[in-house]
């Protein structure tokens, strides 16, 4: 088995070669390389994604103040590995995703545990956009304007037990829909957890969709996670099952590579990843591309208002 070490960060294509091919797709698209590439382009890149409207109210309260990134950046520069390596992997080959008649089942430590479906899920509470930063650990941002509710609402439909410590995300891994599966790059499915407190914290996100519409495929349709002051690899995709337990879970970067990845993964420049600066990031979508100058991370990716209380007293580097 290749272990994480050895595939982050070489093998993520670098922005600079993203932006090269991404160049070379809108000539495609344009007509100008000749028919041929027509139908992959427009097969595979949009067949992805959805169309569908949803109602939704601004929360102005959750939401930063900055420009959000391109709908072109956020369904086309992806990490989803259960579609490959690549960051333009996911919006090619998320196609074969199926989200009709998907199940939720949100169980464990809960009086009332339930098998959600997503018409249920959306009409659960109002649909908020909330506008969110979201920081990855390889060193890369955006600002998304995802839409859902907090992750609370969910959690107290199914009244947890006093028992129930930690909640548990779980990812679909179905190899017939998932290439990316058959790589064991991860120990599949692919799993990430949260303390309760943080699983209730308001800005704790259950997504179902961005920019108004349900969400694409490639951004973790039909239902995901967004903690927007974790690392993104916290936020699970496409997620079937979420268990309350008692025990912290075993998280999947944490159990492939766990010098390196966390359980907390809280966004902290303070902190470097071994083998690099976690102190700066560039933001996707810069019109000066890979030459724009980064900039500096915030601690808590600047929710550290909202958030630090949660960690008081705890050394942040010890539970990094
Ligand atoms: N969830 C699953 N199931 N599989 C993944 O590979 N990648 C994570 C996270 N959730 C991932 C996942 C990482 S590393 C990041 S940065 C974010 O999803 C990216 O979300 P986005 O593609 O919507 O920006």
């Amino acid at each position: 088995m290749r272990k994480i070490a050895q595939i982050l960060p070489s093998e993520i294509t670098p922005r600079i070669v993203f932006e090269e091919r991404r160049k070379i797709l809108q000539v495609a698209a344009s007509g100008a390389l000749g028919s041929s590439l027509m139908p992959w382009f427009s097969r595979d890149v949009f067949a992805a994604n959805s169309s569908t409207k949803l109602v939704t109210i601004q929360n102005p309260r959750y939401s930063v103040m900055e420009k959000s990134t391109s709908l072109e950046d956020i369904t086309g520069y992806n990490n989803f590995y259960e579609f490959g390596l690549e960051k333009t992997d996911p919006a090619v080959f998320a196609k074969t995703l199926e989200t009709t008649g998907w199940k939720l089942s949100v169980e464990g430590l809960v009086n009332k545990p339930k098998v959600f479906g997503v018409e249920e899920l959306l009409k659960l509470a109002p649909l908020e956009e909330r506008v969110y930063r979201l920081r990855c650990v390889e060193g890369w941002s955006m600002v998304i304007p995802w839409v859902g509710y907090s992750l609370s609402t969910l959690l107290k439909a199914v009244d947890p037990q006093g028992s129930a410590k930690f909640v548990e995300f779980v990812s679909l891994a179905d190899k017939k829909q998932m290439p990316g599966v058959n790589n064991s790059v991860l120990n599949w499915p692919y799993v990430e957890g949260l303390r309760l407190d943080e699983a209730n914290h308001p800005l704790t996100l259950l997504t179902l969709g961005l920019y108004g519409e349900v969400l694409p495929k490639q951004n973790g349709a039909p239902v995901r996670l967004v903690v927007p002051w974790k690392y993104g690899f916290k936020s699970a995709k496409s997620i079937v099952k979420i268990r309350l337990v008692e025990k912290q879970p075993l998280n999947s970067w944490n159990v492939s590579a766990p010098n390196e990845y966390g359980f907390y993964s809280n966004v902290n420049p303070e902190v470097d990843h071994p083998r690099w600066s976690q102190a700066s990031e560039r933001r996707i979508g810069d019109p000066k591309g890979f030459f724009a100058p980064k900039q500096k991370t915030l601690m808590f990716n600047g929710y550290a208002d909202q958030v630090a209380s949660l960690y008081a007293g705890m050394d942040l580097r010890k539970n990094f």
